[in-house]
């Protein structure tokens, strides 16, 4: 019997600007403290892009990092796709820019919206565009330079965000360790509760995207563990989108799991968006956090409102990360 093809993750990378912002920085501008920060968000500093760091040079780095790592040659991807809400420009996309920028001369690019859960949509339409034959090779990337949208006089939303950029390469195979499963969920009635007009800055009712967010984790890891047919007690590892600590914890004590099958890493970095997920997710693999043939969900929830969620089989064994070949 043949096998059918799937994607798997052939490799993954990160970049993270290298300016440090910490609470106190920020409570210098907003009418905030960096006691009420980590408190009531888990959230102890995060990196602000500078200068020549655009959004398209953070993918780019993030892009390059995933290829090395997975040993696959530039000529052989297919399609390039960013997931961002903070573009340097609505065109060119910022996926144009970065198949220019890492001389990707083969593939197609564009970007897709969708917040937070930028980067599970995405996920979700590389594994189909490679499961379907119309792709082998597909760079999947989530990038946010949200501090060039934040209004510093707004603190309930100048406290939680950050920057940086986060990539997977997904390569079709037909062996072990595949993304299994993606589910996705929109809520567009929910869309005042948090958005970004063209050349404004975000807005958010704080307390409203607080529920939803719990409710969306919870909601996102039940659906993609209904849709391979295992319970959410199976996850080995959970990568939630980083938007506060408190969100993650509800989010674990109403699913009954231990707060450490819960990658974080938003003590570090605030919420960066569609790169939340993939940077905790290079950063987890890096640590050797995965262990072979391990059921990994990823969640992400933001505005739109929007939900989305991934399981996946980790193909590599521990310790050994440049790619199972
Ligand atoms: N600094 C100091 N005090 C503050 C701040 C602040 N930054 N913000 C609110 N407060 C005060 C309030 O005035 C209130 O004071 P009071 O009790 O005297 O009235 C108190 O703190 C509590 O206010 P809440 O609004 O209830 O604060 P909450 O605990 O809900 O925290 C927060 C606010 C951090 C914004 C939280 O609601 C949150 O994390 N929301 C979700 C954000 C999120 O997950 N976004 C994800 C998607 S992002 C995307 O898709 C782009």
């Amino acid at each position: 019997m043949t096998k059918r093809i799937n994607a798997r993750i052939a490799g993954w990378g990160k970049y993270l600007p290298s300016r440090v912002v910490s609470n106190d920085d920020i409570a210098r501008r907003a009418s905030t403290s960096s006691h009420w920060i980590v408190e009531r968000t888990g959230i102890y500093e995060r990196r602000f892009a500078e200068g020549d760091e655009t959004n398209a040079y953070m993918a780019s780095r993030a892009a390059m990092e995933a290829l090395s790592r997975s040993h696959i040659d530039i000529e052989a991807i297919d399609r390039i796709i960013v997931a961002t809400s903070t573009p340097d420009s609505l065109f060119p996309s910022t996926a144009a820019v970065v198949q220019h920028m890492i001389s990707a001369h083969r593939a197609h690019a564009f970007d897709i919206s969708a917040a937070c859960s930028g980067f599970i949509y995405a996920l979700a339409i590389a594994k189909e565009s490679i499961e379907s034959g119309s792709c082998k090779c597909v760079l999947v990337i989530g990038v946010e330079t949200y501090s060039r949208v934040l209004d510093f006089e707004d603190r309930d939303t100048a406290v939680l965000f950050g920057d940086g950029a986060g990539a997977v390469v997904l390569e079709a195979g037909k062996g072990e360790g595949s993304i299994d499963a993606t589910t996705l969920h929109t809520e567009g009635d929910g869309g005042n509760s948090l958005y970004l007009p063209c050349n404004g800055t975000i807005r958010m009712r704080g307390r409203d995207v607080f529920r939803f967010a719990i409710r969306a984790l919870c909601d996102g890891l039940q659906s993609v563990a209904d849709a391979v047919g295992c319970s959410c007690a199976d996850f080995a590892v959970v990568i939630p989108h980083q938007s506060n600590i408190r969100i993650i914890r509800s989010a674990a004590e109403k699913l009954g799991l231990p707060l450490n099958t819960f990658v974080i890493n938003v003590d570090r970095y605030g919420n960066t968006g569609a790169a939340s997920i993939p940077i905790a997710l290079a950063e987890a693999a890096d640590d050797c956090r995965f262990e072979h043939g391990q059921r990994i969900a990823l969640v992400g929830f933001g505005a739109g409102l929007t939900w989305g969620a991934a399981t996946l089989t980790w193909p590599y064994e521990q310790g050994r990360i440049n790619g199972y070949r």
